[in-house]
Formats: C-alpha cells, structure tokens, sequence
C-alpha cells in the first residue's frame, strides 16, 4: 500500500509541470519561483534540524562501541571501532561517511531448512548503497558545469572518468546509469525481501520513487528528449545570479526535471534523507569512549543534600562500638 500511494505522489509531481509549464506555459513560475522556494526551504530546514540536533543536551558519552575499549596497558584496544580520542573519531567517522563501514558488516538472520537458525554476512546492501550514494554524488557534481563559467576544473577529471565508456553524443556517463540502476535495486529489494518489505513504509518508497524519476527524467533529458542546453544554463545562470530569466526552447523535460528535484528539496530536511546532516551530529558516532580517562559530569546536577559517612559515623559511634563494628575515627 505505501509503495502505491509513493508511485502515485511521484506520478502527480510529474503531472503537475507537465500541466503547468507544457500546457499551461507558467515557465516563471516553474523555471524560477518554485525552485527558489524549494532552495531555500532546504537551507533553512537542514539551519534549522542542525541547530535542533546542536541544543540537544548530551551529558554522557553514549558511542556506540563495536570493539575492545581503551582500558589496561597489555589489552589491545580497537582504536577504530571503539575510539578513545578526536582522532579515533573522525577516523570512524570518516570511514562510516565514505565507505558506510557499520553497514558492510550487515548480517542477516535466516532460518534454513526450517529449523536451522543462522547469521550471514550480507553485502548486496551495502554494494547498492556505496553505488547509489557515489554515483548521485558524482552526478550532482557533474552538475556543476550548469552551475559555473568557466566550469570547475576538478570537473573535466570526473566527467573523463565518468565518460570512459565513449559510447554515442551526449557521450555516455556511466554514473547516472549506475544511480538508476542502483535506486532500482534498492527499491526491488523492498518489494522482493519480505522482511523488508513488511518493515517498510510510503516514507521508504517514496524517496525512492522520486531519485528514480529524477535520474530518469535527467537521462531522458541528455540522451532522448533533447532540451536546449545551452538555454538551460542560461537559465540556470540567471537564478544563481538572481536574474531570473526564461529563455527560448527550454523542452517540459527540463521543468519536469527542475520541479522532481524541487520537491526532493522540499522534501529532504523533514525527512529520513536528513541522515546526510544527521550522521554527524550522532553522539553514538560523534563521541570519543573516555569515560574511563575522564570523569563527566551531568550538567543538570543539582547540589543534593548528603548524609556522608562520616556523619553518619559521628551520629552511630557509640552503638557501632557496643556492637562491636569497627569504626575509622575513636
Ligand atoms: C538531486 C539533484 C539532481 C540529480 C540527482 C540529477 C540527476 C540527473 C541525471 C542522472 C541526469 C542525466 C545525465 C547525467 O548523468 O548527468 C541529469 C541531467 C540533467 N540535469 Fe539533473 N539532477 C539533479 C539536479 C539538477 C538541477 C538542480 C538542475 C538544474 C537546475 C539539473 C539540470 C539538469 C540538466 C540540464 C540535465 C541534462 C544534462 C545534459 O544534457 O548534459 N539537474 N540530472
């Protein structure tokens, strides 16, 4: 039911530009004041999650630790999976942003025969993930060269990269494939994993609908439906510049195109995608484990009314005595 009523918000995004800049012509509306709109709900609603996050008291260290702790000179800590210091951290950190290290060791639990319980290692998570999250990186920074003039130099090595295939003009980038081809895949397995399937919900499907319409609408764009580039950046150009202007023989498909990332814009901060900003500001993952080092006090302490033993010492010695307990002051 989520995947249906997902593909059908998807469906009705792609309607609405196909209504309102193919048929209807409102160009301004989608070519400049919806996607200002969308930009800057993003901006201010990552501003305003990560301030949230940031002013969330954290008085303990809560890492989460998946190895041998700091402790006794001759027990080999696990620097990694178990940092003691800022550095152990960003190592973490760093390893867990780029590589997805937690989700490589991914096991799944499956009854064999059905009767044998066992764990497996399972991969094809964490190959679908690298390859979603790189290539629609690759694919936002190839971008660029719509964003820049002259381009970015860094952008002739990823697009030489990118289009080492040398099939057909537009030359072929493989990344934007690769992103189709692995939001696919991360979307077949929601539907074919029943376990998966029972756990998810229209918020996991409809991202997923929406970055395919996205990379489709973009390759369709590039390769099939020709728009004017050369219009689109001037376009492009002109909102960054903020000089909004519509120029001549830009297709729908770009306005399709502009409005699925707008609403991906919209969409991002108030969503589970926020886990692009989220993952740093985890105290599971943010924290160094040095509880054993250092003492850290609750900040919400409040001064409490103790008895010490001493006191209560003072106030027993003649009975603790007579009963014959041993007593630190005579
Ligand atoms: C979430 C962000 C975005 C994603 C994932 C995305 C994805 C894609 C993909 C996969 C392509 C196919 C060609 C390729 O592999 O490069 C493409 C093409 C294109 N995109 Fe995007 N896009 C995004 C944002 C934007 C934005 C913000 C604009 C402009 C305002 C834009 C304008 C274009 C244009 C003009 C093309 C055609 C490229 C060509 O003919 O060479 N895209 N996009």
């Amino acid at each position: 039911m989520g995947a249906i009523t997902a593909f059908i918000a998807v469906i009705i995004l792609i309607l609405i530009p196909l209504a309102g800049a193919g048929a209807v012509n409102l160009h301004f509306l989608f070519g400049v004041i919806i996607p200002y709109l969308a930009f800057a709900t993003f901006i201010i609603g990552i501003i305003y999650r990560v301030v949230k996050w940031g002013r969330s008291p954290v008085p303990f260290r809560i890492p989460t630790t998946a190895g041998q702790q700091n402790s006794l000179p001759w027990i080999k800590q696990n620097k990694l999976d178990n940092p003691s210091t800022t550095l152990g951290v960003i190592g973490r950190m760093g390893l867990e942003v780029l590589v997805f290290r937690s989700l490589f060791r991914n096991t799944s639990s499956e009854l064999y025969n059905g009767s044998a319980f066992a764990h497996r290692w399972e991969k094809w998570l964490w190959i679908g993930s690298l390859a979603f999250h790189w290539s629609f990186l690759i694919v936002l920074l190839r971008h660029f060269r719509f964003f820049a003039t002259p381009a970015p130099s860094f952008l002739h090595m990823i697009e030489a990269f990118d289009g080492f295939l040398q099939i057909g003009t537009p030359g072929l980038f493989v990344s934007g494939i690769v992103l189709l081809g692995a939001a696919s895949y991360l979307l077949f397995r929601r539907f074919y994993i029943p376990q998966v399937r029972y756990i998810s919900l229209t918020s996991d499907f409809f991202p997923l609908f929406l970055i395919i319409g996205i990379a489709l609408s973009g390759i369709l764009m590039r390769y099939f439906i020709k728009t004017d580039i050369v219009s689109a950046k001037e376009l492009i150009m002109g909102l960054l510049t903020f000089n909004p202007i519509i120029p001549k023989g830009i297709g729908v498909i770009f306005y399709i195109h502009i409005f699925l990332v707008s609403s991906l814009f919209v969409y991002f901060p108030f969503s589970k995608l926020v886990h692009m900003a989220g993952v740093f500001l985890s105290p599971t993952r943010n924290l160094a484990n040095n509880s054993r080092m250092k003492r850290h006090i609750n900040p919400w302490n409040y001064p409490v009314k103790v008895h010490t033993y001493e006191e209560y010492e003072d106030d027993f010695r003649a009975k603790m005595k007579a009963a014959g307990i041993p007593v630190e002051k005579e």
